[in-house]
């Protein structure tokens, strides 16, 4: 892979307002630089809004250079777990099959991973994936896609 960006969002009311308790933003900012040399990655924290989140996904999807974004958080059961509602409506392409290996990797590391409803799916050239909002669950999922991300580029190229 050349130079690619990708954008990190994490998406949490509470991070939002204590940006010093994102674990899993600057958690997954570390593992792609840490796969991935000749990456810049952009970052953001948003609150559980859904149009906060769509407006910022819309913006990053726009940027050409950005290709991969992976938003952490938001993707449960509470009633201001709304990151898959954003994001759905702003792919091209559902990727369920990527979302089906996250989730059966990470139902090998805990039942609980059947309470996110993370989806994945393109966005113009952009791979856009829902991670949970754990450090532990990030690295879960990371490690899923990441030997997946070179080739899914190349064809999304
Ligand atoms: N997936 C993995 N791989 N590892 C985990 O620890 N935690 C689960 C699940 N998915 C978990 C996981 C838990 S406890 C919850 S509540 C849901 O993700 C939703 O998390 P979110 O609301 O922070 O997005």
């Amino acid at each position: 892979m050349g130079i690619i960006t990708f954008g990190v969002l994490t998406i949490s009311d509470t991070c939002y307002s204590e940006p010093d308790k994102d674990r899993s933003g600057p958690c997954l900012a570390h593992l792609i630089k840490q796969a991935f040399s000749n990456t810049q990655i952009i970052e953001a924290i948003l609150p559980d809004e859904r149009d906060l989140i769509q407006r910022e996904l819309r913006k990053w999807i726009d940027k050409k250079d950005v290709r991969v974004i992976i938003t952490t958080g938001g993707t449960g059961f509470a009633p201001r777990d709304v990151t898959p509602e954003a994001t759905k409506p702003l792919l091209d392409k559902d990727c369920s099959q990527l979302a089906m290996a996250i989730a059966i990797a990470s139902l090998q590391k805990t039942k609980l991973a059947a309470l996110s409803r993370g989806v994945c799916g393109i966005a113009g050239n952009t791979l856009v994936l829902n991670f949970p909002g754990s450090e532990k669950a990030v690295r879960e999922c990371f490690e899923v896609v990441r030997d997946l991300l070179p080739h899914a580029l190349h064809l999304l190229n």
